[in-house]
Parts: C-alpha cells; sequence; structure tokens
C-alpha cells in the first residue's frame, strides 16, 4: 500500500478499495476461540517490540518480558560482546523460569555476569551456554553443550528491541517494519532518555483500546475538557489530515495547534500548572533543540507534508505505538493481551535528559496531562466491550476517518485467516 494524499474531493478509504466501506463486525474482539487463534497467528510470529537498547546500558544488563498472549517469558540481555540477545527464559533441567523478582509472575531486571536457576542451580553464561550442573556426574550422559538457553529471534530498530518467538520468522524485522515505519531512520530517538511510564490492567480486548488511539473522531467529544478538543467545534469536529497504510502497518498525521498558544489565545480551560509551567499536553511549549527542527529530521516522520505539522502517530503492528510530537519528544503505547477481553497497556514518554528544574517540571506536566487524556480514553472501554460482548448488534459502521479502525481488524483477520490455511494445509 503506497502513499496517497487525499484530493480535494473523495475521501481515504476509497484509495484502499481491498478494505471496502462495508458494515464491520468486532467478533473478534469478544471470542475466547478468536483470540486462540491470535495467540499463535499474531503473538507467536510477529516482532514484537520489548524494550528500548537504553534498558540495557552494559554487558550483563538484562531484562524480562513476559507475553502472555504468547505463553513466554523472554530474557532480554547484553552479551560480553556488546550484543543484544533475547531467550527464552526457561531451565534446561525441568522447566523452572529462570529470572523473576519478586513473585514468578514479576519481571526482573538489572545487571549480572551469569543466570542461575532458582531450583537447582543450573547456572547459564550470557551467551546462553548451560555452564554449571550441580552434581553433574549423576547425570546420564549429559553434555551441557546440548542444554543451553532457547535462543529467540532478537534484531534492533532505531533503538527499540523487538523479539520474534517463531522458530523461522518469515520475515526480517526490517522488511517486517516497511517503508513507512523505517521512513524513520535517522530520527534522534537516542537523545530522549528521560522516560516516565504508566501501565494499566484493562478490561477490554486489547483491539478495543487500539482503536480509540487510532482514531480521533472520539476526540472533540470524549476530550471535552482538553485544550485540542476545545479549539473544535462540537458541532465540526476534528478531522485528520493524513492517513497512510502500509501492510500491516497505519501512520496517522495531525497538523493544526502545536499546543503553542503563539497565535492563539490560550483556552479559558487551560490548567493554572500548563500556563505556569509553560508546558501542556502536546509538550513543552518551547523547544530549543535544533535536533529536533522538522528540516533536521527524517522525511518519514510527516510524509503528508502537513505544515503546521504536530503529531505522527506510527500504529505497528501488532500492538506498539509511537506518537511523534513536534516539539521534540516521544510517546509510545504497548496493547498486551492476558486473554480475549482482559490486556495490560503500557504507555512511556520519552524527552531529552532536563538541564533544569523547569525542564523537568515541563516534562512531568506533559506526561501527566497526557496520561490524563488515557485515562479519559480508557474510561470508555469496559463499556464499550460489555456493549459488544452483549451481541446484540453484528455490524457497525465506520467513517472515513476512522480508516485505520477498518484496516487494523482486517489485518488481525488476514493474518489468523493465513494461519488457519497454512496449518489446514499441513494437515491435508
Ligand atoms: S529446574 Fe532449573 S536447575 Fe532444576
Ligand atoms: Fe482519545
Amino acid at each position: 500500500m503506497g502513499r496517497f494524499v487525499k484530493p480535494a474531493e473523495g475521501n481515504w478509504t476509497e484509495h484502499y478499495p481491498e478494505l471496502g466501506t462495508d458494515l464491520v463486525s468486532y467478533a473478534d474482539s469478544i471470542s475466547p476461540e478468536f483470540y486462540e487463534l491470535e495467540r499463535r497467528a499474531i503473538f507467536s510470529r510477529a516482532w514484537l517490540n520489548v524494550g528500548r537498547v537504553e534498558e540495557l546500558p552494559r554487558k550483563g544488563s538484562f531484562f524480562t518480558k513476559d507475553i502472555a498472549a504468547a505463553k513466554a517469558s523472554v530474557i532480554v540481555l547484553r552479551g560480553a560482546d556488546g550484543e543484544v540477545r533475547a531467550f527464552h527464559n526457561v531451565c534446561r533441567h525441568r522447566g523452572n523460569k529462570i529470572l523473576w523478582d519478586h513473585s514468578p509472575r514479576e519481571a526482573a531486571r538489572g545487571f549480572c555476569r551469569q543466570f542461575v536457576c532458582k531450583y537447582h542451580g543450573w547456572r547459564y553464561g550470557l551467551d546462553g551456554k548451560l555452564n554449571f550442573v550441580l552434581q553433574e556426574e549423576e547425570f546420564f550422559g549429559l553434555d551441557k553443550d546440548d542444554f543451553g538457553l532457547i535462543p529467540v529471534h532478537c534484531d534492533v530498530w532505531e533503538g527499540f528491541i523487538f523479539v520474534n518467538l517463531d522458530e523461522a520468522p518469515r520475515q526480517t524485522l526490517r522488511e517486517f517494519l516497511g517503508p513507512m515505519v523505517t521512513g524513520l531512520d535517522g530520527y534522534p530517538f537516542h537523545l530522549l532518555t528521560s522516560r516516565f511510564g504508566f501501565s494499566a490492567s484493562v478490561n477490554a480486548n486489547w483491539k478495543i483500546f487500539l482503536d480509540a488511539f487510532q482514531e480521533y473522531y472520539h476526540a472533540p467529544i470524549l476530550h471535552s475538557q482538553q485544550q485540542v478538543a476545545s479549539l473544535r467545534s462540537f458541532e465540526t469536529g476534528f478531522e485528520v489530515p493524513y492517513f497512510q497504510l502500509d501492510g500491516p502497518h497505519r501512520l496517522i498525521s495531525t497538523g493544526g495547534w502545536k499546543g503553542v498558544p503563539r497565535h492563539l489565545t490560550p483556552p479559558e480551560n487551560m490548567y493554572p500548572i500548563e500556563r505556569i509551567s509553560q508546558a501542556g499536553l502536546m509538550g513543552p511549549w518551547q523547544r530549543e533543540q535544533p535536533e529536533f527542527e522538522l528540516d533536521a529530521l527524517p522525511s518519514g516522520l510527516n510524509p503528508g507534508k502537513l505544515d503546521p505539522w504536530s503529531v505522527s502517530t506510527f500504529n505497528i503492528f501488532p500492538n506498539f505505538v509511537i506518537l511523534i510530537y513536534e516539539r521534540g519528544w516521544y510517546l509510545t503505547y504497548h496493547y498486551w493481551p492476558t486473554s480475549y477481553n482482559t490486556h495490560d497497556w503500557e504507555m512511556d514518554f520519552y524527552f531529552p535528559v532536563p538541564r533544569t528544574a523547569s525542564d523537568r517540571i515541563r516534562q512531568e506536566v506533559t506526561a501527566t496531562m497526557s496520561k490524563e487524556a488515557g485515562i479519559q480514553d480508557m474510561a470508555t472501554l469496559d463499556g464499550t466491550q460489555q456493549g459488544l460482548e452483549s451481541d446484540v448488534v453484528r455490524q457497525y459502521p465506520l467513517s472515513d476517518q476512522e480508516i485505520t479502525v477498518r484496516h487494523f481488524h482486517k489485518v488481525v483477520g488476514d493474518w489468523v485467516d493465513d494461519y488457519v490455511h497454512e496449518h489446514e494445509a499441513a494437515r491435508a
């Protein structure tokens, strides 16, 4: 799928005829059986972002990531040679989860030279090799070389660490990301290392929350208290000026107000802390770093050439979203399914290292305002899930402004169909 600019007359959806304009079903979001298929077709086969290289600052740094949808726990580490690697967090002796913190359900992170299983003390090196077996002579012809940790495919793009749980991934990470996402190559993510994170357990299918963040049709209604929406009329709504679809991924770019009251009078309902700190939902009002001038950034950041441009949201299939703001910072979301109608949601903010206390306060104000918007979105989800699960309505309309929702559910369906067909073919 290529890049299009919407004509003066017409709509986005017509550029992607394979999507159609029919009513859509959300049966994919209320079905335990469909979730079982998604687990195998998507979460066990797609490249999944599990963290950033800054989380592994030195040789021996590690963190674990539990991926419930794939029934997997992964150890991600920086080896003695400086390379980032991943292994299944499973002891080769009797299957114990090797690394955890406080409880086996809690992720671990830290630094070590080797991993020691808590059960019988087998030890593994940073290269995954089994180095020590207690009472090795009691085993029967055991060759330690055959019992290393099971490696997981792992690759890094622009500092984002991805894993793929498939035994033989069908695409490299770069092929999977495709031209639209890799159009961000060279963005200075490495300068944005001041991080704030939030997470929540949500009573909704993972796709329902992802949908809530991939259209702005709801913004003037659901976020009527917040600045962006307050500049739009309840009657006219909010129109996204640029969409792009590429393979399984989606891009939404918005222009308009940057959150900096330059030519506009600051909205009446601005919080006092925004005025005092000079920061808000869209970021700190001032941006001094020349690295974040649009001219210095990759053209893939604002492919619609919007002027003014404010945010580009890259929805990277299946569950990872990067929002890059004109004010020189970015935000990520991850949606980790835990059942057909629950998931864990993560929201992380990345800013430049603050040079002054005021910088730090501005970042915290932005993170807090943005989290508030996220909680407003989250508040509707339980209700949407309940409404869908009542199953009284089977088909729903989507507008042109919701093309991303239409595309996402189609891609999920396509991946599941491909998986089912491959397995039927293998059985035949
Ligand atoms: S299960 Fe790990 S050493 Fe026994
Ligand atoms: Fe929202």
